[in-house]
């Protein structure tokens, strides 16, 4: 019996629908109808795991609850009928944290806090897992230290970078040592006597929420939901068995015709997005599909079986195989997907629509047949055929059989299966770019008679996979050559050249890759799977460390590179010198008084040096990831200066933190989404919204003509005076993305929905091809004029010196980013009485919004009240576009006199905000044969896209960061470019990352052309004191004793061990071919200066303190800095040095709200932190001086001590003003002053695929005197992380129509655990003071994303390694090479900024492979 009714619980609440839209999402059932807002809407697509939730589901024949992680956007909400679903917020125990939420709290792992719901959810479903079984050898009940490392690897965070909350996992290890543990609050340092566990609150899993027994009643009782229209109906349908599953058919589709989608986890919908059928068909609880049954031969699965579950029994299986299945399996997609994917589901997507799969290739590889099921009969197949084919309409896939390839007792033959995956992110969440699995069975005796001894190829599968064609396809040709051949050189090096041409012929270009770069990658799997059974010579030998004969591989993979699962055979890795040497035993340089060893005699005597966590012993994975924190602490102006946990992380944590998209709306609120262009350049002919407002719950269209008669179409106000940026096109439109209109509907789902069917019609004949690269631009002079254009030029010195050397015109591109904030832009209208409006709004500056808002609707600024209460991260990101979004909101508000929400879906927001300049530097250089730099010509083009904003700041952004060296002398140029592309803004370090990319790569290139080590080059030209005067000015370099860089540089090198490190490199490159290292060390110069920032402090009757500035808490931890000052302010009413008479717990720090606190300006540049709290300390300095006369009355009558509350209660009587409100004493150029840091980072370089792993990075960074150091190493690593991003796995890729192709998570890749350092040590210095600013704090939000540019440096060093090896191959194969020509191909080559795989395995060499066993081949004969 059907049931109509959905029923399931939601943190242990019963919830009966009827009419629900079968493909609502969860998470949009939860969202939008219930009061849980923990679950966010990051990405809508399954790839950043801001949505997780856990859910729980009772199997009535074991009797158990099963319980699993999933992304609840892919999980229709009828899809979960009798389970349980718990989100952060059901975690909690009544009004108690849940241990882990407390942990995250603690260990400083929450900024932003957007992803961390999610985060809670994964980590605390993945220690309830871990309490029922225990693998790998952990204490029962607890998780290994490594284990928890893969607890959040389907989730992403852009802020932290991700090293706190691997912390916070580890915290609840059975091995860890918590000493090893990163900075927290449960304990002061690594060594304090008191820094154990006791101090954290444990896991109790008891205590965790148990499933609702109502639930089990509902259990497998099939579902039967139809709502929407007539005509228009969607139909929810589950199948109990295969009988009624083809009745279900027969009746929906047959008869009915209508259009009918078998469903199993529905994760397919976070790719194919379009595709709503009007019937589902739940299979899930089909018995014949979920059976995992292994017999002598095969292994059956049905195919519904979650791709986990394969996991855990192939993990419980035996065989040559299966192990190997598993470990690959684990690296598809995420744990929340594969928790819900079907491995059916998942041949399915590859057999209709083509799907780069892992799952198909892997099992193809490993010889896999299919069931496939009708009503009348079932048949068996060949995967192979099957996915070739088309199954019939009326067929369902049932089971997949893989065999066991279990040899026979006596047999001497040797089954090899071996997988390999190409992809950014190691441990998964990332398709593959090429995928591979080769089976082989081999005779591995010595054969007496006329044969060969070695290894000879009885049988042969060699699959490969993502190849930018439709389908896997097996190497065929290879094939049948290898089979019945002793593996050797000779016959590896022409089964390598059938192989390059069988690829050849299949292999496609698509978004992402090249056809030539998956061709060598397939040829390097090959090489990697046989070099093992070669054993004439030694394959891992470059040429030039001899012949390799000396040393024999013994087979078999011992170390999982970081990228994919390509393997370095034995040696490489182990043989590795262990990392230490450095001053201490633990590699970090700490002192024996505390304090900082940078002798500027300014180290306060309060201060003591903090040090948290530990060094790897090895540089090797299966340690985990390590990290050390060592910063200052002052009590001098407590609590300033404490490392103190952020304001409202449990808050963040438990899901309660409301985020914009999270208020709870007014009645009769409207939702709204933009209608864009599709065309990057046309006049616009017709706009035709008919059919779009007939669509469902759609309300009306707003465009151009709907702005209010005294408005303008204005979004971003230009502070210059230059015209305002355009919200909506007018007669034509200027890049892919821009907006026409905004539909307005009464869902959330209903407004994209209807937004889609809005029909534009264009003329793209009239305007000319539209510009969409820099040398277009530049061609045709398209720049962007700035009234200040002196902004984008510098000189430095009289004329351009002349050097022994020249190398001139040479050109380097540095390429784009997009901010990946996790909360999407959102903002939310609300219309008030009089013409008066107030705009929630997720933005940087809300009086800018403000400001845009009363151009746009022509009212007065008082009219507007603009609240920003938190940000979901923003980056510079939403420094302008929240302008625009708050604007067409508040159009649609205003005309519909009704509240209106607008939050961008992931792929329109990334479409629509252009992210980063990219940017290319023409440079002419001069220098001596020391490496001196004696002068430097640049210029630079950025790509602006279509409207003006931030034009006039990126050239001064740009030109900062290029003084970082002293070049001597220097003329500079910047050119903004109009484009047709979405117009690019802030994003952090704006300009001053690519400035910083283009003076290494200057530096890199003198030291290629000189041959000298780019150390050398970058040490001779290291800013002195005095010619960071002349490049920076007298006030920014400061006076000499306070000039640091020279000294924190030889600080770093000596502490990260660097010139030992550098001579071990060097070491394992001579005795290693596929994997090269690199090392490099790197400085930072970074000028800052203040802005006006204003604060505000209110004390209550009871003693309880409001704080109210100007900026906006975005997860920089501005709030919590502010507190801090709020709280030392206020104390000083007993003098200096009294310890917190005013806890932070009486302040708090309320949202922005322009009508409240006016001019609260924007928060930018990481420098407002400093500001606001001078500026609140200033303030707190007026109420001490009100209230100083009422302490000392009290005190005079008493030799008690006098409370706060006591001398606010009598202030309060004697009707005293307790507010205050004031600004710093010093802003503007007075105020400039350096930032400076190092950073050494060594990488690991896999040379057959371009795969990067980032060893060890040490960085030290002169915070002046950090206001809370826990923050600011928050703030130091995010940058990084942020920085490795740009370089190691983000990169932008446009079409040739205009059209984003990285528009999403599947496509556009920021870093996840796998991308970290495993190594990260981070110092923060305490610098000398300086009067000018706030307890001589400096801004730590922005710079240190520049010392990522080591990371880029040392790739570029293990690169040139591995074309030094390429070279000598090509002098060993033809003698015709002089010296010169080698030194010339080992030398200077030119490296964008991109070194994402791809670019470096083609600055590797494509042909490596072919060159090296060319060579042996030759070598031998
Ligand atoms: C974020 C993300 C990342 C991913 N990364 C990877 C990756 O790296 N490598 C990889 O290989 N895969 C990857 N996947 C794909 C993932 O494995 C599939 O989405 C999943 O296995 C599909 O299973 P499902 O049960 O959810 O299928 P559904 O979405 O329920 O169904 C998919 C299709 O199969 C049909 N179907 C399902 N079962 C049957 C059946 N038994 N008979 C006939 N038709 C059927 C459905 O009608 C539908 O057309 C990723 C997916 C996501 C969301
Ligand atoms: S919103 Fe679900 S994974 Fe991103
Ligand atoms: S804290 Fe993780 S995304 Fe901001």
């Amino acid at each position: 019996m059907e049931e109509s009714n959905l029923v399931f619980a939601l943190n242990g609440q019963r919830v009966e629908l009827k009419d629900v839209d079968p493909q609502t999402s969860l998470l949009n059932y939860i969202r939008d109808e219930t009061d849980c807002k923990g679950p966010k809407r990051g990405c809508g697509e399954g790839g950043c795991g801001s949505c997780v939730v856990l859910l729980s589901k009772y199997d009535p024949g074991s009797k158990q609850v099963e319980e699993f992680t999933i992304n609840s956007c892919l999980a229709p909400v009828c899809s979960i009928h009798g389970c349980a679903i718990t989100t952060t917020e059901g975690l909690k125990q009544e009004t108690e944290p849940h241990a882990v939420h407390t942990r995250l709290a603690g260990f400083h792992a929450t900024q932003c806090g957007f992803c961390t719901p999610g985060m809670a959810v994964s980590i605390a479903a993945s220690l309830r897992k871990c309490s029922r079984k225990t693998q790998h050898g952990g204490t029962i009940g607890q998780p290994t230290s490594v284990e928890t490392e893969n607890f959040i690897s389907g989730n992403l965070c852009r802020c932290t970078g991700y090293r706190p909350i691997l912390d916070a996992c580890k915290s609840f290890a059975a091995d860890v040592d918590i000493e090893d543990l990163g900075v927290n609050t449960f304990w002061k340092s690594s060594d304090e006597a008191h820094s154990e566990k006791s101090a954290l609150r444990p896991y109790q899993p008891e205590t965790d929420p148990q499933f609702p027994t109502f639930l089990k009643d509902y259990t497998g009782k099939p579902l039967h939901v139809t709502s929407g229209q007539l005509g228009d109906e969607k139909t929810w349908r589950s199948a109990s068995t295969l009988p009624e599953l083809f009745e279900i058919y027969q009746n929906e589709s047959i008869e009915k015709k209508r259009d009918v989608q078998f469903v199993v986890g529905y994760t397919s919908s976070g790719f194919y997005k379009d595709f709503k059928p009007s019937v589902c068909i739940d299979i899930s609880r089909i018995p014949e599909l979920q059976c995992l049954v292994q017999t002598d031969s095969a292994l059956e699965v049905g195919a519904a079986v979650s791709l986990s579950k394969l996991i855990e029994f192939l993990d419980d299986s035996r065989g040559p195989v299966f192990p190997q299945l598993a470990d690959h399996l684990r690296m598809v997609a995420s744990q929340h997907v594969r928790n819900r994917g079907s491995v059916g589901g998942n041949l399915i997507m590859t057999q209709k629509h083509g799907f780069a799969s892992d799952v198909a290739t892997i099992l193809l590889g490993a010889g896999s047949r299919v069931t496939l099921a009708s009503a009348e009969d079932s048949t068996v197949t060949d995967l192979e055929d099957f996915l070739a084919g088309q199954s019939p309409q009326t067929s369902i896939l049932q089971s997949i059989h893989i065999p066991t390839w279990a040899k026979s007792e006596n047999s001497s033959d040797r089954v090899f299966f071996r997988t390999y995956r190409s992809s950014p992110r190691s441990s998964g969440n990332a398709v593959s770019s090429i995928n591979a699995a080769f089976l082989a069975v081999l005779q591995t005796s010595t054969p007496s008679g006329h044969e060969e001894p070695g290894s000879k190829v009885l049988h042969l599968r060699l699959a490969f996979g993502a190849l930018g064609c439709p389908l896997p396809l097996r190497a065929g040709k290879t094939e049948k050559y290898l089979t019945g051949k002793v593996v050797s050189v000779g016959v590896l090096r022409e089964a390598v050249r059938i192989l390059r041409e069988e690829i050849a012929s299949s292999a496609r270009d698509d978004k992402l890759h090249t056809a030539e770069y998956r061709e060598s990658v397939g040829v390097g799997y090959l090489f990697q799977f046989f070099k093992p059974f070669i054993t004439e010579v030694n394959l891992d030998n470059p040429p030039s460390y001899g012949s390799g004969v000396d040393a024999v591989s013994d087979g078999g993979p011992t170390h999982t590179f970081g990228n994919g699962n390509s393997t370095v055979v034995n040696g490489s890795v182990e043989k590795v010198p262990t990392r230490d040497g450095g001053p201490t035993e633990n590699g970090a340089h700490r002192f024996a008084n505390g304090n900082i060893a940078v002798e500027n005699g300014s180290a306060d005597k309060e201060s003591e040096v903090r040090s948290f966590g530990r060094s790897a012993h090895k540089l090797d994975r299966r340690e985990g990831f390590m990290g050390k924190q060592t910063f200052p602490v002052s009590n001098k102006f407590y609590p300033v200066a404490q490392p103190t946990g952020k304001i409202g992380a449990v808050l963040q944590a438990t899901g309660e933190a409301v985020f914009v998209d999270d208020i709870p709306l007014p009645k009769g609120t409207l939702h709204a989404a933009f209608v864009s262009s599709r065309k990057a350049l046309a006049k616009i002919t017709s706009v035709n919204a008919a059919k779009a407002l007939a669509s469902p719950g759609a309300a009306s269209f707003i465009t151009v003509k709907d702005i209010p008669p005294n408005g303008q179409n204005a979004g971003k106000i230009d502070y210059f005076g230059g015209p305002p940026d355009k919200v909506f096109a007018e007669d034509f439109v200027g890049f892919v993305g821009h907006p026409l209109g905004v539909m307005v509907a009464d869902t959330y789902e209903h407004a994209v929905q209807a937004a889609a069917k809005v029909e534009v019609e264009y003329d793209d004949t009239t305007l000319g091809p539209p510009i969409l690269s820099l040398e277009e631009a530049a061609a045709k002079s398209s720049f962007k004029i700035s009234k200040f254009a002196f902004l984008g030029s510098a000189s430095v010195g009289d004329v351009l010196e002349k050097g022994d050397y020249r190398i001139e015109n040479a050109e380097v591109y540095a390429g784009g980013q997009y901010q990946f904030y996790m909360e999407p832009q959102t903002a939310l209208a609300v219309p008030d009485e009089d013409s008066c409006i107030t705009v929630y709004s997720a933005t940087q500056g809300p009086e800018f919004v403000q400001t845009s808002l009363g151009v746009a609707l022509g009212i007065p600024l008082h009219n507007i009240r603009v609240i920003t209460r938190r940000l979901g991260g923003a980056f510079g990101g939403k420094t302008t576009k929240s302008q625009q979004v708050a604007v067409a909101c508040a159009w649609a508000a205003f005309k519909l006199k009704r509240p209106v929400r607008m939050t961008l879906d992931r792929n329109t927001d990334m479409e629509y905000c252009g992210g980063r300049h990219e940017s290319k530097a023409k440079y002419t250089v001069e220098f001596n044969k020391d490496g001196k730099i004696m002068s430097l010509d640049t210029s630079v083009l950025m790509n602006g896209g279509f409207e003006n904003n931030v034009m006039d700041e990126m050239g001064i952004f740009l030109v900062q960061s290029m003084k970082c060296y002293n070049w001597n002398s220097w003329r500079h140029v910047t050119k903004v470019c109009r484009t047709n592309l979405p117009d690019r803004g802030m994003m952090r370090a704006p300009g001053e990352i690519q400035g910083k990319f283009f003076a290494e790569s200057i530096i890199e290139h003198v030291a290629s052309f000189l041959g000298l080590d780019p150390t050398k080059v970058r040490e001779v030209n290291l800013h002195t004191h005095e010619s960071a005067k002349k490049f920076y000015g007298p006030v920014a370099a400061g006076p000499g004793e306070h000039f640091t860089p020279p000294k924190v540089w030889e600080r770093l090198k000596g502490s990260s061990n660097f010139e030992v490190r550098k001579v071990s490199v060097q070491e394992f490159n001579q005795k290693n071919m596929w994997v090269k290292r690199g090392i490099s060390i790197m400085s930072l110069l970074y000028p800052n200066m203040q802005y006006r920032r204003l604060g505000r402090v209110t004390v209550y009757g009871d003693g309880s303190v409001v704080v109210e500035s100007g900026g906006t808490e975005m997860g920089q931890g501005l709030f919590t800095k502010v507190q801090q000052a709020a709280a030392y302010g206020l104390s000083r009413l007993w003098g200096e040095n009294v310890d917190g008479q005013v806890p932070l717990s009486k302040i708090r720090i309320v949202q922005n709200d322009t009508i409240s606190l006016g001019h609260g300006s924007i928060t930018a540049g990481g420098i407002t932190s400093e500001g606001t709290c001078e500026a609140v300390v200033n303030a707190c300095n007026t109420l001490v001086d009100t209230l100083r006369p009422v302490l000392l009355e009290l005190q005079s009558g008493t030799a008690e001590s006098v409370s706060w509350e006591a001398v606010v209660k009598k202030a309060k009587m004697k009707s005293l003003p307790l507010s205050a409100q004031d600004q710093q004493r010093k802003f503007g150029s007075e105020t400039q002053y350096i930032v400076c840091g190092a950073a050494v980072s060594e990488v690991e370089v896999d040379i057959l695929t371009g795969g990067v792993r980032i060893l060890q990075t040490d960085l030290l960074f002169d915070a002046g005197k950090s206001i809370n150091p826990a923050v600011d190493i928050g703030q130091v690593e995010g940058a990084f992380v942020q920085g490795i991003g740009y370089y190691v796995t983000e990169e932008i890729k446009w079409d040739e129509n205009g059209v984003l192709l990285t528009n999403g998570t599947w496509t556009y890749k920021p870093p996840t655990p796998d991308n970290i350092p495993h190594q990260f040590n981070v110092e923060l210095l305490n610098s000398a003071g300086d009067p000018n600013r706030f307890l001589s704090a400096k801004g730590a939000g922005e710079p240190p994303l520049l010392l990522a540019t080591s990371v880029h440096n040392a790739i570029r060093q293990a690169i040139k390694a591995a074309r030094a090896d390429v070279h000598q191959l090509q002098l060993l194969t033809n003698d015709g090479d002089s010296k010169e020509e080698k030194d010339r191909a080992t030398s200077h080559f030119v490296m964008h900024s991109s070194a994402t795989m791809e670019p470096v395995k083609k600055l590797c060499g494509l042909y490596n492979v072919d060159q090296y066993l060319e060579w042996l081949s030759r070598n031998k004969s």
